[in-house]
């Protein structure tokens, strides 16, 4: 068509997945092809559409069959320490991708109702049942995630609904902890080192919103106040004294969590979420493409935004609910 200059084709692999290799126009770069992927995997006739950068210039499109994700990963093998990285799932390419305990922050996991939140975190909190140097402790409204952990030297963790006061309690104790840490700090570090004597804290928030709603229906003695203001602290002066904390909920809404606490998160999962706005609380960088087909995700596909990496699609490992809880067992009280 006279007038009209389209990115060249230059070559084309057969093998699976077919790749296309493609020259772009002067000035275009990467993004500008990736804005509606879905369409052209629609219009190819394929499952998907995948964009990656080739050299300058030019970028590789990957033609896929069948989503790469659509794989069941089983159970991972547990960390056998502290400076071995978690094993979160598996990208678009089979790359496994974990995350640091000794250098990471706080994590947000967000996703509706059957996404595949409980899953993912039974992959986590198995793999460190037996990590010398790591605790877990927390607040669990739905009594069942943190059941399995025995309470040891650390505050927590809380259970159930009976005693909203209990949560608060817990909470505030491990702010104390941390105070108490911080000021252990050696004067040429800035954070402890974790070991046997301080190991690393995983203080996992199991439906957040759902707790803020009970306090604030019970409204005495402001716990709800009390227990944002502990998670606060948590989040901006925990990492230095080796305390993570995990926040999980169906929406990561702006007023359970706010900008400031998401700042903190150095991991942010979404598995499947209804709507853009939910998607882009934790990943503002997310094309309308990549949100829209998020919204049908099958359970423990999540995006994930973390340090020093591209938004990333992968896949969590499967645990249920009895392998999780025998492995919690039967790795005792360490
Ligand atoms: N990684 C996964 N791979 C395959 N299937 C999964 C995965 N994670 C979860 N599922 C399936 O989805 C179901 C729901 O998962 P899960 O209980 O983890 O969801 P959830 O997000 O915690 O939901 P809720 O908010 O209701 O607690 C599981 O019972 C399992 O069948
Ligand atoms: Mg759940």
């Amino acid at each position: 068509m006279p007038g009209l200059s389209l990115p060249v084709v230059t070559h084309v692999d057969l093998r699976t997945p077919t790749t296309l290799t493609v020259r772009l126009l002067p000035g275009q770069i990467l993004a500008d092809l990736t804005g509606d992927l879905s369409r052209l995997a629609e219009g190819m006739g394929v499952a998907a559409v995948r964009v990656r950068p080739f050299r300058h210039g030019w970028v590789h499109v990957l033609l896929l069959p069948a989503d790469p994700l659509a794989v069941t990963i089983p159970h991972p093998r547990p960390v056998p320490d502290l400076e071995r990285g978690v094993y979160l799932g598996k990208d678009e390419d089979g790359k496994s991708i974990t995350a640091d305990l000794v250098t990471g922050a706080h994590m947000i996991v967000q996703g509706a109702t059957g996404s595949g939140k409980s899953s993912f975190l039974y992959s986590v909190l198995g793999q460190v049942a037996s990590t010398p140097g790591v605790r877990v402790t927390g607040s669990d409204p739905t009594g069942l995630l943190l059941a399995p952990w025995p309470s040891l030297e650390l505050p927590g963790p809380a259970l159930g609904t009976s005693d909203p006061a209990a949560h608060v309690a817990v909470l505030e104790g491990l702010v104390a902890e941390m105070d108490r840490r911080v000021a252990l700090i050696p004067a040429d570090h800035d954070s402890l080192p974790l070991g046997a004597d301080h190991p690393a804290v995983l203080v996992v928030l199991e439906e957040y919103p759902g707790l803020l709603r009970l306090l604030d229906a019970v409204d005495s003695k402001g716990l709800g106040k009390r227990i944002r203001a502990a998670v606060a602290r948590l989040l901006a002066e925990g990492r230095k004294a080796g305390l993570r904390v995990i926040i999980v909920a169906q929406r990561a809404d702006a007023s359970i969590i706010g900008g400031y606490e998401r700042g903190q998160a150095s991991h942010r999962l979404s598995f499947r979420v209804d709507s853009v706005d939910a998607l882009r609380m934790l990943h503002p960088n997310a094309t309308p493409d990549a949100a829209g087909d998020h919204s049908t995700a099958l359970p423990g596909i999540a995006l994930l935004s973390a340090p020093g990496m591209p938004l990333t699609r992968l896949r969590a490992p499967h645990v249920d609910y009895r392998t999780y809880t025998k492995t919690i067992r039967s790795a005792g009280t360490r």
